[in-house]
């Protein structure tokens, strides 16, 4: 989607924008003024000045607030990132964004450090004093939570799970492999034609079956939605609420992947039972790989 638009005619020059805005008044301070103007070539795909018409300035209000940018900032010092090109999807709570480093192409997905709910609610709660650690807590709890989606990445690859490689994360920035060709990111499987579901099927129940026999844990949003289908294969991702069997509702989280699962092989014209696909993941037998 190349801009044929002139940035310039659609919007006003973003450094204007940026002062006139109370909100980014951060943003003239000099050390951060000079952090802003050391990256700001590499987020133009997000600043609407990039070739992909589709992004606009929402994107930047919501995602990149000078926490972020910082953390971009450091994470493109050490190299892991050298453009962030456009995105991908927007969620509620992230965004993800094509990006690229030297080794080449890259997903980044970038956890919102403020809610739309919650952000209603500061101006309740900015300047009263009894509540001045709540947005810190808020943001400790989505580094926490990127930190997971890292790790659990990093446990389910390493015992052959297809999910992308985890690469980097700083605070609510988690930077993994991209999922893709070229600068297409892969459909997910609610998307496509399937020619031999049931195989596809067997192999999600198996990827599942690894997760819990040997890794030790339960995606907990498994379904159609958080696969993606690259090269006739299936790729699981969004693993960040991902739990270990001690997690007093591991079960009911095992049973309802499963259920989702089985709902969608059923949807292609099959009939499968929940109760089969159970024992399929409790007892395929797995091999540990290392
Ligand atoms: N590694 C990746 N490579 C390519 N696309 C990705 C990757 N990770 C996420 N996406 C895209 O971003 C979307 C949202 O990512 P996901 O991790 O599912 O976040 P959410 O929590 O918003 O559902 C996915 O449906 C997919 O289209
Ligand atoms: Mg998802």
């Amino acid at each position: 989607m190349p801009n044929e638009n002139n940035w310039d005619s659609d919007y006003p020059d973003l450094d204007k924008i940026l002062k006139s805005e109370k909100k980014y008044e951060w943003i003239s301070e000099p050390k951060y003024k000079k952090i802003f103007q050391e990256i700001e070539h590499s987020i133009q795909g997000v600043l609407g000045k990039g070739q992909f018409d589709w992004v606009d300035r929402r994107v930047f209000d919501q995602v990149f607030d000078r926490s972020t940018l910082l953390s971009l900032h450091k994470l493109m010092q050490q190299g892991n990132i050298e453009t962030i090109d456009y995105p991908l999807a927007r969620g509620k709570e992230a965004h993800v964004f094509k990006a690229s480093s030297k080794e080449g192409p890259l997903a980044i997905k970038i956890f919102h450090t403020t809610n739309a709910v919650f952000k209603g609610l500061t101006k309740y709660i900015d300047g009263d004093p009894r509540f001045s650690g709540l947005s810190r807590r808020h943001r400790e709890l989505v580094n926490i939570w990127v930190r997971k989606e890292f790790r659990n990445l990093k446990r389910m690859r390493k015992y052959g799970i297809r999910v992308p490689e985890p690469i980097s994360s700083l605070k609510n920035v988690l930077i993994m492999e991209f999922i893709g060709s070229n600068e297409t990111a892969s459909p997910r499987l609610k998307d496509v034609n399937i020619e031999d579901p049931i195989s596809i099927f067997e192999e999600i129940l198996k990827m599942t079956a690894v997760n819990w026999q040997i890794c030790d844990l339960v995606h907990a949003d498994l379904s159609e939605y958080n696969i993606l289908w690259k090269d006739n294969t299936p790729w699981i991702i969004d693993v960040g609420q991902g739990v270990t069997s001690r997690h007093p509702s591991a079960n009911e989280f095992l049973v309802r992947d499963v259920t989702r699962i089985t709902n969608w092989i059923n949807k292609q014209g099959f009939d499968y039972s929940v109760a089969d696909s159970m024992v399929k993941v409790l007892d395929i037998p797995v091999k540990k790989s290392d």
